[in-house]
């Protein structure tokens, strides 16, 4: 039995690890002795965390992953394991947002959000299960960890698009955690669904709202934010790799096709 939060010597792969919760993600999968390879398309920060975590003791490595290109995500995998030999956990977090009305989302707007959102999702997983399971290039299982949001249980205003990205990576999740349980590859696959959360993504949210006159401050955005929950705070990336480093530990081993929530109780209400 494995109840406490290990991930030593697991190798994991974060997406959109640059900046935001990727970031936070990667650092405390390192923390905790993961080998952690940093992806993203901002290369500079991409790299610039992952000499951070070198720096402090841990072992990362930065690769370029455009989590939409299907080429990009063998490369990746490809040498994640022959660098590291081997690849246990898949955060699959890279994501963008799209704020607009139903009416003003264009069809290619929309086709870029579940490119990035959706299509990412399924190829990251696509490629780590044909790795991780019996007979595959890594072939000692794993955990794939989908971030989905708030926005994939319940409708948002301007948030169409996305919410029907997050909405598939929900069920997506499920659905690849009944195959692969069943066909006994010892993969594990869940989704974790953050609430507001102080990344870069949400910064520009409350900006935006500064800017097109719907709030005087981005603290009064703040507070509008706030408001919605339960707990009088915003969430920070830590909230959220918190549960992403309990899914990629041994101490989960019994957990799939699950939805995890980190927000504040917005969802409880
Ligand atoms: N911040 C929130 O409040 C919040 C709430 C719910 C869900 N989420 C989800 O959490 C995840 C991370 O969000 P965040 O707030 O940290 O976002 P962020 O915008 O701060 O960071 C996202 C990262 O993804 C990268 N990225 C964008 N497109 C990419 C692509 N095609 N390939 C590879 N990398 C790409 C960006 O360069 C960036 O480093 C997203 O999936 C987001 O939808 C965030």
């Amino acid at each position: 039995m494995h109840s406490d939060i290990h991930v030593q010597d697991k190798v994991a792969l974060v997406t959109g690890a640059a900046m935001g919760i990727g970031a936070a993600c990667a650092a405390i999968l390192a923390r905790h002795g993961a080998t952690v390879i940093v992806t993203d398309v901002a290369d500079a920060e991409g790299q610039a965390l992952a000499a951070q975590i070198t720096g402090a003791g841990g072992t990362a490595e930065y690769l370029r992953l455009d989590v939409t290109d299907e080429a990009q995500w063998q490369r990746a995998v490809d040498a994640t394991i022959t660098n590291h030999g081997g690849l246990d956990v898949l955060v699959n977090n890279a994501g963008i947002a799209l704020v607009h009305s139903l009416l003003e989302t264009s069809l290619d707007e929309w086709r870029r959000v579940h490119a990035v959102n959706l299509d990412g999702v399924f190829l990251g997983t696509r490629c780590a299960v044909d790795v991780m399971r019996p007979g595959g290039s890594s072939g000692r299982g794993g955990s794939i960890i989908n971030l989905s949001s708030v926005g994939g249980m319940i409708g948002a205003e301007g948030l169409t698009a996305y919410c029907s990205t997050k909405g598939g990576v929900r069920l997506f999740t499920k659905a690849v955690a009944v195959e692969v349980g069943r066909a006994g590859y010892g993969i594990r696959v869940n989704s974790v669904h953050p609430g507001n959360t102080l990344t870069p993504m949400f910064q520009q949210e409350l900006q935006d709202m500064q800017d097109q006159g719907v709030v005087q401050s981005t603290d009064e955005a703040m507070q509008f934010y706030m408001d919605m929950q339960v707990l009088p705070d915003i969430g920070q990336p830590e909230d959220i790799a918190s549960m992403v480093l309990f899914l990629a530990s041994d101490a989960a081993r019994f957990v799939t096709g699950a939805e995890f929530v980190v927000d504040g109780g917005l969802t409880a209400q």
